[in-house]
């Protein structure tokens, strides 16, 4: 039999959107918290060189700062022609502030004559849980298009297009990306864990 414990859980997320949907398919036992709800205002600096440590870096600032459960999540995209990257750097790879049109733009230069367009979008979670720490990741698969397609969705979504598609993120419904994206399939896995706790 699995026991539900109530438990206050912080997502160290500012997305309401991310929040909301993750409130939607958690136990009704755990109650979501955002940062606003603790009264969390800081700026953590992502200053890892992977996912998974600005992941911990996140998860950790509240836990040790607020005493709270936590998890925390980043993403990237990573293409396999650049060694990876932009990887980590993705949300300011075309350099401060941060801008969807000119990374997409500087990835495009980057890729332009290259044939190999494979590439997956990783997202790594930390959770903070009764003093021990768990990761999880989401992986999704896909290739970049030679030019930007549809209009939905935020960051790389127009020019990627995961395997088995043949539209692009942007021209998805979020439902449809939630169900296969890597921060879907990520969340997924927490909650299966969170679940049997
Ligand atoms: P974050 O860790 O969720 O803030 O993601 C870091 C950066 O990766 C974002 O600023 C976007 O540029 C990119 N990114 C993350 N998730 C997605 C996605 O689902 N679609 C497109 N771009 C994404």
């Amino acid at each position: 039999m699995v026991i539900f414990y109530d438990m206050k859980l912080v997502f160290a997320t500012n997305n309401l959107n991310k929040l909301k949907e993750v409130q939607e398919i958690l136990p009704s036992s755990i109650e979501l918290l955002s940062l606003k709800d603790i009264d969390c205002f800081d700026e953590v600096a992502e200053t890892a060189t992977t996912l998974e440590g600005n992941a911990q870096l996140k998860a950790n600032h509240i836990t040790e700062k607020f005493g709270y459960n936590c998890f925390a999540d980043d993403t990237g995209l990573e293409v396999a022609a650049l060694n990876g990257a932009p990887g980590v750097y993705s949300a300011r790879y075309a350099g401060e502030p941060a801008n969807a049109e000119n990374n997409m733009a500087k990835l495009l230069t980057n890729l332009d004559q290259i044939t190999d367009r494979q590439a997956q979008f990783r997202t790594s979670i930390c959770l903070n849980l009764d003093g021990k720490q768990f990761l999880f990741d989401g992986i999704c698969k896909g290739e970049i298009l030679t030019q930007q397609q549809g209009e939905k969705g935020f960051g790389y979504d127009p020019i990627f297009q995961p395997d088995g598609y043949t539209v692009s993120f942007a021209e998805m419904t979020s439902e449809e990306k939630n169900e296969i994206s890597h921060r879907g399939l990520a969340i997924q896995k927490l909650i299966a864990f969170l679940k049997t706790y």
